[in-house]
């Protein structure tokens, strides 16, 4: 069974045929009107959301297809404290196919566990948000026909910013890509990104300041600072407002810029930007309704598979994050990768500290 936690979850050549689809569908999108017709989408939005739900909702609608689901949990089972484990048996008894947005690290690589029917990330917590990157690289691919040779600036939230981590992922597949990381040194990549772009030979550069850069970039992508992800609120004000975006900014950069935000915006980006032929990221928006139509179609190809209800693995231990999915579904078992840094959670993909590793280890597992 396919899932989507993250674009590498698709070879290159699928993600070609995939985007060949989204042109098709954007270009003759009543051609499609019908072809889901008697599916059901499967829609569990755990946090807040307003594009990533309503453009997979429009996005099976327009394939004549029909959505179930929530967008508030406090009107589901899991108020009732209902595990992540039976929503997914549950759910995918009823819908064709599953999309969810949690709160916690990992929750859909969790979910595809159990699932029956394919799952799609559509954001876990400040981790991944694949379909995020589907809608960006559609963008950046039909109005600039490639990512190669860009110099790529993403500025604001690179920590919490789960839209940032998964472009940069896919990102590795291009050539010669430079990055300049634009954050406060509080917000900038978590580790293991870091070590990803080192390990794939990706040119990048950590800085500070927007204004030096931007005359040099050929994709701008501003983000949210991430308010409901810091630990403490007198944290996220003291950093709030760091970044904007001006018309006047604009000035110096080059004509054919693209700048991208995958919204809400909050302040980081002014008003006065968005009639800006450069500013893109309204189009970003829509171009994402179309590629999420083109994944709900490819992913339904492949029907439905039973799985087993219980999985093995350890599951008297935890990931060392407090965000990962493990530390409040206690009965997943606990699943690691080995890099040269440490042991690497599978769900949520911190390096996991030594003596969880170590303790990891002496339990022959
Ligand atoms: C993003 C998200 O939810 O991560 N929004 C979206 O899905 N378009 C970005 C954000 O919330 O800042």
């Amino acid at each position: 069974m396919r899932h989507i936690n993250d674009l590498s979850d698709l070879t290159m050549e699928e993600f070609r045929e995939l985007y060949k689809l989204t042109s098709n569908i954007i270009d003759r999108p009543e051609g499609y009107a019908d072809a889901c017709r008697g599916k059901v989408l499967g829609s569990l939005f755990y946090e807040p959301s307003t594009r990533t739900n309503l453009s997979f909702s429009t996005a099976m609608m327009r394939l004549g297809g029909s959505v179930v689901g929530f967008n508030n949990p406090s009107s589901s089972s899991a108020a009732k404290g209902e595990s992540l484990k039976d929503t997914i048996c549950m759910v995918s008894n009823y819908a064709d196919l599953i999309v969810m947005r949690n709160p916690n690290e990992g929750a859909a690589k969790a979910a595809s566990m159990f699932s029956e029917v394919p799952v799609i990330n559509a954001g876990d917590g400040g981790h991944l948000h694949p379909t995020q990157t589907l809608a960006d690289m559609t963008t950046i691919l039909r109005l600039r026909g490639s990512a190669d040779n860009m110099k790529i600036g993403i500025c604001g939230d690179l920590k919490y910013g789960r839209t940032v981590h998964s472009l940069i992922h896919f990102l590795a597949n291009y050539e010669n890509v430079q990055f300049y990381l634009i954050s406060p040194r509080e917000l900038a990549i978590p580790e293991y990104l870091r070590q990803f772009m080192k390990s794939h030979k990706m040119k990048f550069f950590e800085i500070a300041g927007l204004e030096p850069v931007l005359p040099m970039l050929d994709v701008l992508y501003m983000t949210r600072i991430q308010r409901e992800r810091f630990p403490s609120i007198e944290e996220y004000y003291s950093l709030k407002g760091i970044y904007c975006l001006t018309a006047a900014k604009l000035r110096n950069a080059k004509k054919d810029l693209l700048v991208m935000h995958p919204l809400p915006r909050v302040d980081e980006i002014a008003q006065d930007v968005d009639d800006d032929p450069r500013a893109v990221y309204f189009d970003q928006a829509r171009y994402g309704m179309y590629a999420r139509m083109a994944l709900i179609l490819t992913l339904l190809r492949q029907g439905r598979q039973r799985m087993p209800k219980s999985v093995k693995g350890l599951k008297n231990m935890r990931c060392t994050n407090p965000k990962c999915i493990t530390r409040s579904e206690t009965y997943l078992p606990i699943r690691t990768h080995h890099t040269e840094q440490g042991e690497r959670c599978l769900y949520c993909d911190q390096i996991v500290a030594p003596h969880f590793a170590r303790r990891f280890d002496d339990m022959g597992y």
